[in-house]
C-alpha cells in the first residue's frame, strides 16, 4: 500500500510589515477595533516586485531543504492560489522553472482559502495511485494585489506570504484522511468579481466580502469538517493534538475550539502575526509549529480550510 507523508515544511513572508496603527494614517480605523474583532496586530506586504511565484519558490526551497532533497526529486508541483502571477501559465510552472526542476507535473489550484487543503489533499491522491513519487505542495498569495485599500472593511484582514510543505511516497501514512466540500450557492458572500476579456478587466477586481456570512458559514463548516475527519479515523477529540484550522479571525479558531470541546492551547494561531493570507495561511502556521517543535513524530495533526467558493475541507495528518 501507498501511502504520503509530509517530510519537510517551510514558509515566506516578505520583509515588509504593516502594523494596525500603520493602517490607522490610511484608512478610518483603530489597532483595537481590528485587535477585538480579529486578534489581527499586523501583516506582511509584498514588493511590488515580487509575484506570488517568488513566494512560493522561497518557500518551496525552504521546504526542500528541511526535506533534505533536491528540486530535481520533486515530480509534481501543485500552488493553491487565487493571485496567480498572471491568467497563465500557472503560477506551479513558473516556481517550477525557478526552482530548476525539468519534468514531472505541475499546476495550480483555485479554491481560494481552502486551496492548500484542496491542493494536499490532491497531491496526497496523485502518489497513492503510484504515478507520482514526490510533490511540492505550496499556497501562496499575494492578496494585497486586490484589496480596495480604501475599504476598511476588507483592507485590514489580509496579508501576503507562502508556505510549502513537500510530501513523498511513504509505507505508512502520513495523510490519514482528507474530505473536500463545496457549495456554490454561497458564492457571492466572498468573490473577486473581475474578469480578463476583449483586452479589458471587466467587473470589480476587488475583494468583496459579507463578513457576517462568512463568519457564520466558517464556524460551522469547520466544525463539521472536524467530526467528519476524526469518525472516518475512529477517532476522538482528544486525539487531536493540533488543529491548525485556515487563520481568518481569531475569534473563529476560538469558537470552533469551543464547538468541539478542544482546549485553546491546541489551536495553532498566527493571525495575529500574518493575518489572513488565504491559500497559504494554513502551510505557513504548520511550518511554524514544526520549527518551534510543538509538532512531534505521531501527533496527529488537523488542517481544516474554509474559503470562497465557498469551498471547505480537512486532512487529518499523523507526524
Ligand atoms: O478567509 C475567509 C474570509 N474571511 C473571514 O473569514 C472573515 C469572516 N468575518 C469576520 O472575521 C468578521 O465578520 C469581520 C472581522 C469581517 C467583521 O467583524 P464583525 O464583528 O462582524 O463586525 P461588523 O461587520 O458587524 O462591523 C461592525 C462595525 C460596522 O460599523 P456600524 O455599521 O456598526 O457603525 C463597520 O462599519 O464595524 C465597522 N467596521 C470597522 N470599524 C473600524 C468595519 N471594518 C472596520 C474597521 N475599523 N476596519
Amino acid at each position: 500500500m501507498i501511502y504520503s507523508r509530509i517530510v519537510g515544511t517551510g514558509s515566506y513572508l516578505p520583509e515588509k510589515c504593516v502594523t494596525n496603527r500603520e493602517l490607522e494614517a490610511t484608512v478610518e480605523t483603530s489597532d483595537d477595533w481590528i485587535v477585538s474583532r480579529t486578534g489581527i496586530r499586523q501583516r506582511f506586504i509584498a514588493a511590488d516586485s515580487q509575484m506570488t511565484s517568488d513566494l512560493a519558490t522561497e518557500a518551496a526551497r525552504r521546504a526542500i531543504a528541511a526535506a533534505g532533497l533536491g528540486a530535481t526529486d520533486v515530480d509534481l508541483i501543485i500552488v493553491a492560489t487565487s493571485t496567480p502571477d498572471m491568467v497563465f501559465p500557472a503560477t506551479a510552472c513558473i516556481v517550477q522553472e525557478a526552482l530548476g526542476i525539468k519534468g514531472g507535473a505541475a499546476f495550480d489550484i483555485q479554491a481560494v482559502c481552502s486551496g492548500f487543503v484542496y491542493a494536499l489533499s490532491t497531491a496526497d491522491k496523485f502518489i497513492r495511485s503510484g504515478a507520482h513519487r514526490c510533490a511540492l505542495v505550496i499556497g501562496a498569495e499575494v492578496f494585497s494585489r486586490i484589496l480596495d485599500w480604501n475599504d476598511r472593511s476588507t483592507c485590514v484582514l489580509f496579508g501576503d506570504g507562502a508556505g510549502a510543505v513537500v510530501l513523498k511516497a511513504s509505507g505508512a501514512p502520513g495523510v490519514l484522511s482528507s474530505h473536500l466540500h463545496a457549495d456554490g450557492s454561497y458564492r457571492d458572500i466572498l468573490e473577486t468579481p473581475g474578469h480578463v476579456a476583449h483586452g479589458k478587466v471587466s467587473g470589480t477586481p476587488f475583494l468583496k466580502m459579507e463578513g457576517g456570512a462568512v463568519f457564520k458559514l466558517a464556524v460551522r463548516v469547520l466544525e463539521e469538517v472536524a467530526h467528519e475527519a476524526l469518525s472516518a479515523n475512529g477517532l476522538t477529540v482528544s486525539d487531536i493534538d493540533w488543529l491548525i484550522a485556515h487563520q481568518a479571525n481569531i475569534r473563529i479558531l476560538t469558537h470552533t475550539a469551543k464547538k468541539l470541546g478542544l482546549p485553546e492551547e491546541k489551536l495553532v494561531v498566527t493571525v495575529d502575526r500574518h493575518a489572513n493570507t488565504s491559500a497559504a495561511s494554513i502551510p505557513l502556521a504548520l511550518d511554524v509549529a514544526v520549527r518551534d517543535g510543538r509538532i512531534q513524530p505521531g501527533h496527529h495533526v488537523l488542517l481544516e480550510g474554509v474559503g470562497g467558493g465557498f469551498t471547505w475541507g480537512s486532512v487529518l495528518l499523523k507526524w
